[in-house]
């Protein structure tokens, strides 16, 4: 979490264009399937998103590669599925009801509402109107929870997924026996009312986070942080974010939130300039402190080896699984022109593409070609997204799939019936090479990492 209040930029935002334009992005992702506006039918709801058949799967890939590299690879980290709602003292304890704020102003003409360290002008951007004294307005979403009128409970939707990994501390040190140094991962859905929304996906009103607390022995915090915050740039950069639109920006004195000693982003060059994907911060013992002193519990970790008792600082890399989308589409979009032609095409790592192989009939009214490319879809289809398209000509095929980022099209031809083999067409390079359908399965496993 950024510092809310504070009145500074980015540093850098807004001030370098690429040549993607967010708009060719949000178009592509409604026209193909991967995001539509939510309840669009109704005229929608500001800032809120779903995921369709192509972006489910994206996202799932993006998710899955997250914990694989957290959880899987690694054999001090453990996992947590904890709830939205929680008791509403969690959030006085962590600071979200007293400093999850943003000074917001609204116009007296207009009504619009701005928020104060987006503003470049002292009047309306939109109207010129004159704005009203800045006000705090605190971002979480307030809801009762109880049937009876009169007997209900506030209660909040989680503004970020972190405050369930620190309430579970003493279940998860009991039940797993792990000790500091150790992690625990959580990927989940936090809400925030923003005031300021637009540019697509990137701040939106529900969202997911892919966050992890490290708990540590003060005194190895920095050591740590620093493990942290590159190993959290090196995963973008792993799973193709090309250099030069991805940097670490470490936060100033006054934009630390109001538990974090240290913190960088990792930001990238998003059409709009460079923005946040993810924050590392070091949390301190603040929150096990605070949950300490709220709930009456003692959080803290006895080391038997030395008999000494301490309370573990935290290291949090936070990232917003929406924003890492948005930039794995945004740094993957190509065009080029082939032959007279454009095309446009996903060059998206083969771990996150939605769809890994189409299977294509060249000739949908020869029922054996049909025949044997659902065969095939069938087969690869067990072990990874697989699809059947017939439903145009070939070259419009290859374009559909190009535009989602399939790595890889096989197209079955009159000849596969008598040489038993098949065209597999390569995304990135357009090259095609005959294989034997007997091999494609191994084939696929080579070259089609999980
Ligand atoms: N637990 C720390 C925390 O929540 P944050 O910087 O407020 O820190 C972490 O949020 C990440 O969550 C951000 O880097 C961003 O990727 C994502 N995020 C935050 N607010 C968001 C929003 N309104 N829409 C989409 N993603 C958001």
């Amino acid at each position: 979490m950024s510092n809310r209040s504070s009145s500074k930029r980015a540093k850098g935002s807004g001030e370098e264009m690429v040549s993607v334009a967010l708009k060719d992005i949000a178009n592509l992702c409604k026209r193909r399937g991967f995001i539509f506006q939510d309840s669009e039918i109704y005229g929608g709801i500001g800032s809120v998103w779903d995921y369709g058949p192509l972006g489910v799967e994206l996202k799932n890939s993006v998710k899955s590669q997250w914990w694989k590299s957290m959880v899987y690879d690694r054999n001090d980290i453990v996992g947590l599925d904890s709830a939205i709602l929680m008791n509403p003292e969690v959030w006085k304890a962590s600071g979200h009801v007293g400093s999850f704020a943003d000074m917001m102003v609204d116009c007296k003409e207009c009504r619009k509402r701005y928020r104060i360290d987006h503003l470049k002008e002292s009047n309306c951007p939109e109207c010129g109107g004159d704005l009203t004294e800045p006000r705090s307005f605190n971002l979480m979403f307030k809801t009762q929870v109880g049937s009876v009128e009169g007997q209900t409970t506030d209660v909040y939707l989680r503004p970020e997924t972190a405050q369930g990994i620190f309430v579970n501390f003493e279940n998860i040190l009991n039940s797993s026996r792990k000790k500091p140094p150790f992690g625990v991962a959580q990927i989940g859905k936090s809400f925030r009312n923003e005031i300021t929304t637009g540019n697509f996906t990137f701040r939106s009103r529900e969202f997911e986070q892919m966050e992890m607390e490290f708990f540590v022995k003060p005194g190895e915090d920095e050591e740590w942080y620093e493990y942290w915050v590159n190993a959290r740039f090196e995963w973008y950069r792993s799973l193709g974010i090309r250099k030069e639109n991805l940097r670490l920006r470490e936060h100033d004195k006054d934009e630390l939130a109001h538990y974090s000693k240290r913190c960088h982003d990792v930001e990238y060059l998003f059409p709009m300039g460079w923005s946040e994907l993810e924050g590392i911060a070091n949390r301190s013992d603040f929150d096990l402190t605070q949950h300490s002193k709220l709930s009456g519990r003692e959080l803290n970790y006895l080391d038997t080896s030395t008999g000494e008792r301490y309370v573990p600082y935290v290291i949090e890399p936070s990232g917003g699984v929406d924003r890492a989308v948005l930039a794995f589409l945004v740094d993957a979009y190509r065009k080029e022109t082939v032959k007279g032609r454009d095309r446009v095409f996903l060059s998206i790592d083969k771990r996150l593409a939605p769809i890994k192989i189409a299977v294509l009939p060249l000739l949908k009214k020869n029922g054996e070609i049909v025949e044997m490319a659902h065969r095939l879809r069938n087969e690869l289809g067990g072990r990874y997204r697989v699809v059947y398209d017939d439903t145009a000509a070939i070259g419009r095929l290859y374009r559909r799939q190009d535009e989602i980022g399939t790595p890889y099209c096989v197209t079955v031809d009159v000849d596969s019936l008598t040489d038993g083999k098949v065209t597999v067409r390569d995304r990135d390079t357009m090259e095609q090479e005959r294989v034997e359908a007997s091999r494609l399965n191994d084939y696929m496993l080579e070259r089609l990492p999980f």
